[in-house]
């Protein structure tokens, strides 16, 4: 079952905030050939040194595209996709007025299982090929989501909501319940296919202490799953934190005295960390999820991602979309927010530097870098093919400069993409080896 795939191909091979040279983060194959086999990749050279050794199989040329590693969508909500582009509201109120009354819909298992299938139908044509997800409060709406996800055959990491106070009746489990769901769901769905599961207690003013510790014993029976919760997004809510736990430091220490903040904990947001906080992220391996497209969305404030990412102490960042705080499934709409949060903090976020966090920073937030996030010979075959003149416009930007040969010529046609580009310029999605999705032209 060979197959073989030509265009320009461009992947990251290290962390361009920590390389010498940038440049040297990254592979460009101007003319590439990719083999893949049984759904992951075999070998990615040069077309002309490549095509002798692969006579007679099928080869796909996608001509004037880029082809990549699939996006990974490091935090988004599959039950808000409905209620994306709520006006006028902050985090506190936000959540109260739009978000809590459409989560309720997703008690209803048929209900939950047809959002569940245009979300990742919505994902798949944005070229994002896995995401850690939230589900409901419902370990119904984990079933449905599951169910779609493994229908689709894509690697995605999601878990019921736990959420035991300061939220309607509707809306609230107990810490026992939230154990014992939670465990069944672990059971059925942690590693059946390319499923993983992540313990999921929604943020630390919805859980009482006695449910992070519920959340903590799930962690300890079942070592490799993962923790998924919110943190110090809004300054409000930073201070609601700081009255419900009085004996703790500041938020991240919630979670910390709970044992929740260890590798694979995904922590989304952590716009208002505090340095010591950014520290005990670095040191506990744990890592954040930045959310351009919600923060300025939701009001609440400027990440620092060139703190988390110094070198003395250096937090994993994933990008997430945090749909429907988030405005857009595109994480090419989400690297150019991402630009422009840190424009408005004098710093420059590079194409190369934005894509990483789109694909093997993704991978490493989600500890799942043996797997996914680049072309390396083994890992899973989910890339995506990039049209860098998708629109009139792009096509009149992009043909200001010739075909890039060279990889300081690619990350100049890469920025024009991350700033213009959107869910039209993903050409088509392949999942594990096969096509999952091809653009109507
Ligand atoms: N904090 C707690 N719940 C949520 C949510 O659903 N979205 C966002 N953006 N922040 C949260
Ligand atoms: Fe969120």
């Amino acid at each position: 079952s060979l197959k073989g795939i030509r265009s320009a191909f461009l992947d990251f091979i290290e962390d361009p905030f920590f390389s010498t040279e940038e440049l040297n983060s990254v592979r460009y194959t101007p003319d590439g050939l990719l083999i893949v086999q049984n759904g992951h990749f075999k070998e990615l050279g040069e077309y002309e040194q490549l095509k002798d050794k692969y006579t007679g199989v099928p080869i796909t040329t996608y001509s004037d595209c880029l082809i990549m590693p699939g996006f990974i969508d490091t935090h988004i909500h599959f039950p808000q996709t409905e209620m994306i582009a709520a006006y006028g509201e902050q985090l506190l109120e936000w959540l109260h007025k739009y978000t809590f009354p459409v989560e309720g819909k997703f008690k209803d298992k048929d209900y939950a299982q047809k959002i569940a299938s245009f979300f990742l139908d919505e994902l798949i044509k944005n070229g994002t090929t896995t995401a850690l997800v939230f589900a409901a409060v419902f370990p119904q709406s984990v079933d449905a989501f599951f169910e779609e996800a493994s229908r689709r055959n894509m690697r995605m990491i999601s878990g019921k909501v736990m959420m035991d106070r300061h939220a309607p009746d509707f809306l609230r489990d107990t810490a026992e319940s939230s154990y014992e769901d939670s465990k069944k769901l672990i059971q059925k769905w942690h590693k059946n296919g390319r499923l993983l599961y992540a313990v999921t207690p929604r943020f630390a003013a919805t859980s009482t202490n006695e449910q992070l510790e519920i959340a903590r014993k799930l962690l300890e029976e079942f070592p490799d799953v993962y923790l998924h919760t919110h943190l110090s997004e809004n300054v409000k809510e930073v201070e609601l934190i700081a009255q419900l736990f009085p004996e703790s430091k500041g938020y991240l220490d919630v979670y910390d005295r709970a044992g929740l903040v260890k590798e694979k904990s995904i922590f989304a947001h952590g716009v208002q960390l505090r340095d010591d906080e950014f520290r005990r992220l670095s040191e506990t391996k744990s890592a954040i999820a930045f959310c351009p497209t919600s923060n300025l969305f939701l009001g609440s404030g400027l990440f620092k991602l060139f703190q988390a990412k110094s070198v003395e102490n250096p937090v994993k960042v994933g990008l997430g979309t945090d749909v429907g705080g988030g405005t857009s499934f595109s994480m090419l709409q989400t690297t150019n927010e991402a630009y422009k949060i840190m424009q408005l903090q004098g710093e420059k976020l590079s194409s190369f530097k934005a894509l990483f966090l789109a694909t093997l920073g993704g991978a490493k937030a989600l500890c799942l870098e043996d797997k996914i996030g680049n072309f390396d010979v083994g890992k899973e075959a989910d890339f995506i093919v990039l049209d860098l003149q998708a629109t009139p416009l792009m096509a009149l930007r992009n043909s200001q400069t010739p075909p890039a040969k060279t990889k300081a010529e690619i990350a100049e046609k890469a920025f024009a993409m991350m700033i213009l580009g959107d869910d039209r310029t993903i050409q088509a999605t392949y999942i594990a080896g096969e096509l999952a999705y091809k653009k109507k032209n």
